[in-house]
């Protein structure tokens, strides 16, 4: 099995960068158009045209849907011009509404690990719980009470409960969790959109937030898992089910216990890369800004080998560039 370690992989993931990188900029076209399937369309074609020159034999395990329902990165399409065999799991445009609306966080992703590493999450919801780097292990847990949560998270921060921010989206189905939070003595950071942006947000100390909870889709959770594993955060997910023919769909893609709560290191198993580049600007990353003739792009790339969080601000030329962005 193709190992993610050698010098060569270490440019795997600056190439990883010029995919969602290509992403970014397709869609940020449609940045504020009230357009979100447009805005989806165009980032999910620049990002599989991009993926024709990375050298790797990359089978989509997290994608854009069956192959019946999408024309272009289906679960089980393959990508790349040839190479190790790699596993992708990608959103081209995650917060589509954030991006139509120009709301904040909305960015282009994606993440590699080593076949058969990642969980092949169907497109459900997932209960998730996400914090930061440098805490005991399991210090939260997605069977505790909120209250509970952040008792023992303030405690290992040295903390007042008071001090700490839950990132939660704004939904109903949240209501209880929101007044339960605010109960415990938290702050809450309410988003609109983009739990892949909520959970990194846990583990990067300049976005003011601390605990991610709340429910959102599952092959999102699977790809902050991959970014969480690369910053030394915890995240656990369970996949949630509306009815029988979800748990069957989910056995089928091999989960073998359906209500089981997974840990980062069990969604994004072994050495995991993770590339996002910002659609719309927020804590995490500033947006594509475009002029004449060209935009700046600002994208993040890490390792959980190395766990080096890189950031890369890149200066396109469209006038020079052997492709176009839409
Ligand atoms: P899209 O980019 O597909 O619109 O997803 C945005 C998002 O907010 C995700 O970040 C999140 O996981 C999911 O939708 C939440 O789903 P819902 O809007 O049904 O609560």
């Amino acid at each position: 099995m193709a190992e993610i370690t050698t010098p060569l992989d270490r440019n795997l993931a600056l190439e990883l960068v010029r995919v969602t990188e290509a992403a970014a900029l397709a869609a940020s076209r449609w940045m504020g158009k009230g357009k979100k399937n447009e805005a989806d369309g165009a980032a999910v074609e620049a990002m599989r045209r991009a993926f024709d020159t990375v050298a790797i034999n990359g089978t989509v395990v997290i994608g854009e849907g069956e192959m019946d329902e999408a024309p272009m990165l289906f679960i089980g399409e393959k990508v790349g011009c040839g190479g190790p065999a790699m596993d992708i799991a990608v959103d081209p445009l995650e917060g589509t509404t954030l991006t139509a609306k120009g709301g904040p966080n909305a960015m282009a992703v994606l993440a590699l690990a080593e076949h058969g590493n990642f969980l092949h999450a169907p497109d459900i919801y997932m209960q998730k719980i996400a914090v930061g780097p440098g805490l005991p292990l399991g210090v939260v847990h997605l069977d505790a009470s909120p209250a509970e949560n952040l008792r023992n998270l303030a405690k290992a921060k040295g903390c007042e409960i008071s001090d700490l921010v839950a990132c939660i989206l704004d939904r109903d189905r949240h209501a209880e969790l929101i007044a339960r939070t605010r109960e415990a003595g938290a702050r809450i950071m309410l988003i609109s959109d983009g739990d892949v942006f909520g959970a990194i947000a846990a583990a990067m100390p300049e976005s003011g937030v601390d605990i991610y909870l709340g429910s959102g889709g599952a092959p999102e959770g699977v790809l902050s898992a991959a970014a969480l594993r690369c910053m030394g955060g915890q995240q656990q997910g369970r996949l949630l089910y509306e009815d029988d023919a979800q748990i069957a769909r989910a056995r089928e893609m091999g989960v073998a216990d359906p209500h089981h709560v997974y840990s980062a290191e069990e969604m994004a198993k072994g050495n995991v890369m993770f590339a996002a580049t910002g659609v719309t600007g927020g804590p995490m990353m500033r947006g594509v800004r475009r002029f004449g003739h060209g935009a700046v792009t600002h994208s993040i790339v890490m390792r959980s080998k190395s766990g080096t969080v890189r950031h890369i601000e890149a200066h396109h030329n469209f006038a020079t560039k052997t492709w176009t962005p839409t």
